[in-house]
């Protein structure tokens, strides 16, 4: 059972990716080990930390929860991606303005789960932003500065859109 193997084909940040990997894989491993898209961290692997997000079908999940067999067929899409699209160069800049990292090993989950709410559009509170950031663990920074750089992002879509 532990070396059964399975076909996969998914799109990984726009290319088609064909490969076959063990069943038992998850989604993270795969994308570290196999495609080296190492921007994806592995920290607790068990669901808790967040250090493994990325999109999968548009949706962030836990990269350690899912299995990379589950993935055949899906769009997957990493911080590598997502960052060479242009689509979070903001959240990216205030993140480093306001030194809302340290280490920067929870950033690319952090910075992927805050684009989740923040595509929604408004502004939202400051209490929701810490809400929705809550399953991405920051051992350097306190939180504060995150949810500021974030706070400010929403802030500067916001006006960007009137
Ligand atoms: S490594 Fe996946 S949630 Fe911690
Ligand atoms: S910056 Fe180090 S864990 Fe968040």
């Amino acid at each position: 059972m532990s070396d059964m193997r399975c076909d996969i084909k998914l799109t990984v940040n726009g290319e088609t990716v064909v490969e076959t990997v063990e069943a038992r894989k998850t989604l993270v491993d795969f994308l570290r080990e196999d495609l080296a898209l190492t921007g994806s961290h592995v920290g607790c692997e068990h669901g808790v930390c967040g250090a493994c997000t990325v999109r999968v079908d548009g949706v962030v999940v836990r990269g350690c929860l899912m299995l990379a067999a589950q993935c055949d067929g899906a769009t997957v899409e990493t911080i590598e991606g997502v960052s060479d699209l242009g689509e979070i160069a903001d959240l990216q800049s205030a993140f480093e303005q306001r030194n809302a990292l340290q280490c920067g090993f929870c950033t690319p989950g952090m910075l992927l789960t805050a684009q989740e709410l923040l595509k929604n559009g408004g502004v939202p509170s400051r209490e929701k932003i810490r809400a929705q950031i809550s399953g991405n663990y920051c051992r350097c920074t306190g939180y504060q500065a995150i949810v500021d750089a974030i706070e400010a992002v929403a802030q500067a879509r916001n006006g960007a859109r009137r």
